[in-house]
């Protein structure tokens, strides 16, 4: 693979400042998001004034403790715009959440903003090895998810030529890497496996297509994944992390050179782990909650946005700004099967192990005899597709969960293609279990 670091001069100069440089610019611009909050958003105020604390009691960065936490169920209860700080005609972008339940949460953006977020993508870009020049890929939804414009706006701020597919009509997918030989992709990992099956379908070897990175992000994906990826495709495989509440994709990204987990653009977010049962403050290092507070967002700034993300906060690498390790997954997403948490991501980790199943696989809850049954549907490779070869990666799989993730789980392997595809992020888990 190309060595795409940076070179000298290309970064930003608050991507190399000191940790002293950013804290001091961190609590400058804390004091004025709480200000900000507490002055035009109503119900920051009463949540403020309800636990006694003023924006003017954050003499340090610490001091955020004392904050009262924001979720996205706030979001909702004030629908459509109700924690906006300015005024609706000053917001010049919506983008909105699908919700599977109820309301979509809706998200608001001045034009600083927009132009904000388009800087944080380009620098996101640029960390993952593109240049001003590139042709980019941008098959993330384009629409009310924030995937496609806000890789969009961020691609032409780098100064590259943007092909806004979205996700979608996989063929033309390939047609067009073929034909306009982009060096970036920007897409689900998911939707880049359906691709990736597109290629070998019309027997074209995926390692010989222009792509040099591919930037992935908006669902959980693992380093095996990762490995998945970078040797189908000959090219890095980088990560890209975000929520439409705090921005959308851009809030924290991998460095290229190093890929030890996401650098998060701390001059514009202050990330905190907590506990998620507690709230307490987590030191850095352990793995709770990520809790984000936006520093400059005018439109809809966020006070201790709760995530449900789990992760742990490092030290920075490649940047000084601080890094969050990979996701392991969200507290929603967490399986309890007879008292063990178990995770999407690490069924996927035991999947990749086994040389006769493709990364396609989707988690089924059900109940029998009053307990939890956990089955995990998956595809085999089409070389492997035969019944006892199938039986025999059932066995296999097993095996690996049982005794890596600790949980019996019950496995159909499937014949290739029979598992649900999304364009956009897979859905890992369907619990067909009775309702209470
Ligand atoms: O998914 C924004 C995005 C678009 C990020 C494109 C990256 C690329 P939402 O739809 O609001 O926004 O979903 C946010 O997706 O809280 C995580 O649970 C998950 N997520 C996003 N990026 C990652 C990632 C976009 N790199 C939710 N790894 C977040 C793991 C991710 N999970």
């Amino acid at each position: 693979m190309e060595n795409l670091a940076p070179r000298p001069g290309d970064l930003e100069p608050i991507e190399t400042a000191s940790r002293d440089e950013l804290s001091a610019l961190q609590l400058q611009r804390l004091q004025w998001s709480l200000n900000h909050s507490y002055e035009n958003v109503p119900l920051f105020k009463k949540r403020f004034d309800e636990k006694g604390v003023h924006p003017s009691d954050l003499k340090t960065l610490a001091d955020l403790s004392k904050f009262p936490f924001t979720t996205k169920s706030d979001l909702r209860d004030n629908y459509p715009f109700g924690l906006f700080a300015v005024p609706r005609d000053k917001i010049v972008r919506v983008h909105a959440s699908s919700g599977t339940t109820g309301k979509p949460t809706v998200v608001g953006y001045t034009a600083n903003d927009i132009d904000m977020w388009a800087g944080l993508v380009a620098r996101s870009i640029r960390a993952s090895g593109g240049r001003p020049g590139d042709i980019i890929h941008v098959a993330y939804g384009y629409g009310l998810f924030t995937g496609g414009l806000g890789a969009h706006y961020g691609a032409e701020k780098l100064g590259c030529t943007v092909v806004p597919v979205s996700g979608g009509m996989t063929e033309r997918q390939v047609t067009l890497i073929q034909d306009f030989k982009p060096r970036i992709i920007m897409v689900t990992p998911s939707y880049l496996l359906s691709i990736l099956d597109e290629f070998r379908r019309q027997g074209i070897d995926p390692r010989e297509t222009s792509l040099a990175t591919g930037i992935f992000g908006a669902e959980p994906w693992t380093n095996a994944m990762r490995s998945e990826i970078e040797d189908a495709f000959d090219m890095h495989a980088v990560d890209i992390y975000g929520l439409s509440e705090v921005l959308g994709p851009g809030v924290a990204n991998e460095c290229v050179e190093t890929k030890d987990g996401l650098h998060i653009w701390e001059d514009h977010f202050y990330p905190e782990i907590i506990d998620p049962v507690t709230g307490d403050v987590l030191p850095d290092g352990e793995i709770g909650e990520l809790v984000f507070t936006t520093l400059t967002k005018e439109g809809l700034p966020m006070v201790r946005y709760r995530t449900r993300d789990l992760t742990r906060l490092l030290p920075g690498t490649a940047r000084s700004m601080r890094r969050m390790e990979k996701i392991t997954g969200r507290s929603d997403d967490m399986i309890i099967l007879r008292g063990v948490n178990v995770f999407p991501t690490q069924i996927e980790e035991q999947i990749l192990k086994c040389v006769g199943l493709s990364p396609h696989f989707q988690i089924e809850l059900t109940r029998s005899d009053r307990l939890d049954v956990m089955t995990v549907h998956v595809e085999a490779l089409p070389n492997a597709a035969a019944d006892d070869a199938r039986q025999a990666s059932a066995k296999e799989l097993s095996y690996h969960i049982k005794s890596v993730v600790g949980v019996s789980a019950r496995i159909d392997v499937t014949e290739p293609g029979k598992v649900e595809r999304s364009a956009g992020k897979a859905k890992r888990v369907v619990d067909n279990r009775p309702k209470e």
